[in-house]
């Protein structure tokens, strides 16, 4: 058990709410509770890497950490053609990104529970999307996640993270850099940035 966002099974009291947001031009309301990361309002991260994200028309998308599934969610309104997976490790977060895809009748989109890219298989993707969970560690999840990464993308597939410029941002640049070789910032805004790399 533990009281962080992260935990496998959150043992906070569950209280459910609603978090409204208006998102590349569409009014969503997703279903969120206590226990999961940023449950009463949408993180400044994760809005400005919503924001700026490439997605694209088709292929296969990946919001990994996808929490009550704000990027996986959005893309998968923007493009119907495109296949989005969504991972996390915390079920009661997994559970309210079914929700919100069944809500919203997202016939594209599915959630899976587990560590990392484990859910996944061997499975390749057009891009891997994700707003990484410092506090987890950045050794212990966010490296893992970077490097899984390379393999886990098509030849030619982009890494979008989103990161606080003061907390990880140059750590997690340097990551990147080790597993692709280079990047690039983006966006920036409200003290964070997002950084993209595209798989050799
Ligand atoms: C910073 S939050 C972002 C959540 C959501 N994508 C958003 O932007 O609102 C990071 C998410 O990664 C999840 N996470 C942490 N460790 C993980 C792991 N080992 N495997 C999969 N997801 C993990 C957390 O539970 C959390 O929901």
């Amino acid at each position: 058990m533990s009281g962080h966002y992260y935990s496998p099974e959150p043992d906070s009291k569950l209280e459910r709410g609603i978090v409204s947001a208006y998102l590349r031009g569409r009014r969503y309301r997703f279903v969120t509770a206590t226990g999961v990361f940023s449950h009463k309002r949408i993180d400044n991260g994760t809005r400005l890497l919503v924001e700026s994200m490439d997605v694209p028309a088709e292929g296969s998308f990946l919001d990994l950490g996808c929490g009550y599934g704000v990027l996986g969610v959005v893309a998968a309104t923007l493009e119907p053609g495109l296949r989005v997976t969504m991972t996390e490790v915390n079920q009661r977060a997994a559970a309210l990104a079914a929700e919100n895809v069944a809500r919203m009748r997202l016939g594209n989109a599915e959630v899976l529970t587990g560590d990392l890219y484990e859910p996944v298989g061997d499975r390749r993707f057009s891009t891997v999307v994700s707003n990484p969970p410092i506090s987890a560690g950045m050794r212990r999840v966010v490296e893992p996640l970077v490097a899984g990464a390379v393999g886990h993308l098509e030849e030619g597939g982009l890494l979008q993270l989103v990161v606080q410029s003061n907390k990880g941002g140059r750590t997690l640049a340097r990551m990147v850099d080790e597993h692709f070789g280079g990047h690039t910032v983006a966006s920036k805004g409200s003290g964070y940035r997002v950084l993209v790399a595209r798989r050799p």
